[in-house]
């Protein structure tokens, strides 16, 4: 491991890994509170969404965050990411912002089946939600990006995107003053490509959901979950199999599957496979987290499935047959009422009551 100690005994920053684990749990209540009384750039919904998380701490149910070494979450530079989140101004015709596709008030997704940029332009692949990105080990349903960092800056160059080459969009924001005194109070320079990446990936470390009725009813709350829900939960992780993919507090394995979506057709999305290519990969997918899935739909990469119903009519059947199909899904053999059961758990169990319901900030001129 290229992981150093020094004489005291701490342990180094393990600079070629993008991942370092932060030695405390990062105060989010704390940092919004300051940055609130020192910028006077939060919205209260932000705050609030935070304050119930509790005590300074991520919403209950949730891991401790990853934040790489070299992007600490200050309350400065959150404030400055969502500002950038919601700005149009770094799309080509200043029409979509990285809202526009994933529009908090529809589960930080878009509510159609795939994305429209610049123009109308569409894409083949569903948005997938922000909500809790921040814990993933990958970005994309390929994950070809691994950090938010990493992810950040390919939607604003996408020309089916926001279509904005990144020496414009660096040039745009120096030419706005309160985008430039951000810049330089919180990175030391004019605003530059790889410092926007930065921000909005602090600012998509706020995006969290968590402290649902789950969590207080694994927590030992019985009375959390309505008993349909309950059926749920033990359907989901027994008879239906859905924990063999769905696993951990975000309901994801962090690992590609085919389910055999798409697989119907002409030309499938070979999914993972490009970016692997690992033949075994084809068709496959990242298990999504399930986190304010009621929100976020349409569902799966290609958006093909509109309700949580239709999700759970195709597990039942085992998905759709091709070569790749993953081992663990076959036919469920559901009635009725467990198939209602589960679609009630994920509504009623993943749905958190401090939804991270962000609006926009107001934009710097
Ligand atoms: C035109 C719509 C559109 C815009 C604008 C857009 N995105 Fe996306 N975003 C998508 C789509 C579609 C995907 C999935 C693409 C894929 O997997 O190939 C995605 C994927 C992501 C992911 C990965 C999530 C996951 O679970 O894999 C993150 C994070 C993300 N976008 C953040 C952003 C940020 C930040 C911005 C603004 C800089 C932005 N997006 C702008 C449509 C958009
Ligand atoms: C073999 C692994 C596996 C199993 C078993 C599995 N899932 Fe999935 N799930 C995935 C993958 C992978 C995707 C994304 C597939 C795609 O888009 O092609 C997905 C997508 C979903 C989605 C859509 C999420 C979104 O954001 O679009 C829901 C909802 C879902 N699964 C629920 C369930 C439920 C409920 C069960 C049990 C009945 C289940 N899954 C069983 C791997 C699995």
């Amino acid at each position: 491991m290229p992981h150093s100690t020094d004489n005291t005994g701490r342990s180094q920053t393990r600079t070629n890994h993008p991942l370092v684990k932060s030695r405390k749990r990062a105060s989010i209540a704390a940092l919004l509170a300051g940055g609130l009384l020192s910028t006077g750039l939060l919205t209260t919904g932000l705050l609030v969404g935070a304050e119930r998380a509790g005590a300074g701490q991520v919403p209950n149910g949730l891991p401790d965050l990853i934040v790489p070494a070299d992007n600490p979450l200050t309350a400065e530079k959150i404030a400055l990411g969502k500002q950038l989140y919601f700005d149009t101004r770094l799309s080509a015709d200043n029409t979509v912002s990285c809202a526009t596709c994933h529009d908090p008030a529809k589960g930080f997704s878009n509510g159609d089946q795939f994305a429209t940029g610049v123009g109308g332009k569409k894409g083949g692949r569903n948005s997938p939600t922000v909500i809790n990105a921040a814990y993933q080990a990958f970005q994309f349903w390929d994950g070809r990006a691994k950090t938010l960092e990493d992810q950040a800056l390919g939607p604003v160059a996408n020309p089916i995107e926001m279509n904005l080459p990144l020496p414009e969009m660096e040039k745009r924001l120096r030419a706005i003053p309160g985008y430039k005194a951000q810049f330089v109070k919180i990175f030391g320079r004019e605003p530059v490509a790889a410092d926007v990446a930065k921000a909005i990936a602090a600012y998509e470390r706020t995006v969290l959901s968590g402290d649902a009725p789950y969590d207080k009813f694994v927590a030992g709350d019985t009375k959390a979950l309505s008993e349909a829900a309950q059926r749920g939960l033990k359907l989901f992780n027994g008879k239906a199999n859905c924990a063999a993919c769905h696993s951990g507090p975000n309901f994801t394995d962090n690992a590609f599957h085919n389910i055999g979506i798409g697989m119907a057709s002409d030309h499938p999305d070979t999914g993972r496979e490009a970016i692997s290519k690992m033949e075994g990969d084809f068709g496959s997918f990242k298990t999504p987290g399930l986190r304010e899935i009621a929100r976020t739909g349409p569902y799966m990469h290609d958006g093909s499935l509109k309700t949580l119903k239709d999700v759970i009519e195709h597990y039942n059947r085992g998905g759709t047959p091709n070569g790749t199909l993953d081992e663990e899904m076959f036919p469920l053999k559901l009635t009725d009422a467990e198939k209602a059961d589960l679609v009630t758990f994920m509504e009623e169990a993943l749905a958190s009551p401090s939804y991270p319901n962000h609006t926009a900030p107001e934009l710097p001129k």
